[in-house]
């Protein structure tokens, strides 16, 4: 028996990276997906590889910094499956851009999906989980550098996984009475397109040696990058009634680099 059967789940960014294998892995524990995300083709693929699975997915457009989007989002998921448990708020974007040649148009183009996009999600999860009366798990994807700064660069994506820690608690102080939890996942080093992306451009202003040097993965005790997989393990534990005492958590999924 899954530990999700006859839950329903909405993970955002499910179009790849660490969004597909939460959908996927989620799917495996029986409940039914709903891929979010702007990259349609990618999200009908991940739908795709659940079904030949045997799972029950259907794919949404959604940029989540759009009000709109995120609503016609949470409804198709209820109208196809006739409720919402789960919110796996898992869509980011990255620049690595140093502090002083961040344009204002990027800062904000950043925090609006990653910080807003995380509140817009959350906010229509919350209002049909308080409908139905019948508690909820929402999971927010941080990052180590909610807590940390590693390297220079990206200060908006940090600024923004900083706040989505602490959206990610006050969800936890002032739903817990409705039976709703609330956990934030602080990813290590995955091994994604948005690592690529975020490589390619520091390699435009500081040599990638340097990069190198300056960013945590080669300080993380277990020293390798994680395969998505190892953080949806942990999403659909957090999902399941069997984290039924976790709320306001921040979990970190990155190979001990926290702990030294
Ligand atoms: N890969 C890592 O090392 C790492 C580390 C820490 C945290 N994270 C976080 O994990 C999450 C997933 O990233 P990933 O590594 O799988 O990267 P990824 O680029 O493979 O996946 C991100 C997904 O989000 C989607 N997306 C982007 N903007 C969107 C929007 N406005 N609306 C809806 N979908 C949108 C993309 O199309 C993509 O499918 C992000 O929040 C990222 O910050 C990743």
């Amino acid at each position: 028996m899954g530990k999700l059967r006859g839950r329903s789940a909405i993970v955002t960014g499910g179009a790849s990276g660490i969004g597909r294998a939460c959908a996927i892995r989620l799917a495996r524990e029986g409940g039914s997906i709903t891929v979010g995300d702007v990259r349609d083709e990618g999200a009908v693929e991940t739908v795709e590889l659940i079904r030949s699975a045997g799972g029950e997915a259907i794919a949404v457009h959604c940029d989540i910094g759009n009000e709109d989007h995120v609503a016609d989002m949470t409804a198709k998921a209820v109208d196809t499956y006739g409720r919402l448990d789960v919110l796996v708020a898992n869509a980011g974007i990255s620049t690595r851009a140093p502090l002083h040649e961040l344009e204002l148009a990027d800062w904000e183009r950043v925090l609006r999906v990653n910080l807003t996009g995380t509140f817009l999600c959350a906010r229509a999860a919350l209002r049909r989980m308080l409908v139905q009366g019948q508690g909820g798990s929402i999971i927010t994807i941080g990052s180590v550098q909610s807590l940390v700064i590693s390297g220079s660069g990206a200060a908006s994506y940090k600024a923004s996984k900083g706040g989505i820690l602490m959206l990610t608690r006050s969800i936890a102080a002032e739903y817990a009475d409705d039976g709703i939890r609330a956990n934030c996942v602080l990813p290590g080093w995955i091994d994604t397109e948005i690592q690529a992306h975020m490589e390619e451009e520091s390699s435009t202003w500081v040599s990638q040696a340097s990069y190198q040097a300056r960013t945590y993965p080669v300080e993380a005790p277990i020293r390798r990058p994680a395969d998505p997989m190892e953080v949806a393990n942990v999403v659909a534990f957090l999902a399941s009634d069997e984290a039924s005492f976790m709320t306001g958590a921040a979990v970190p999924v990155d190979g001990g680099y926290l702990a030294i």
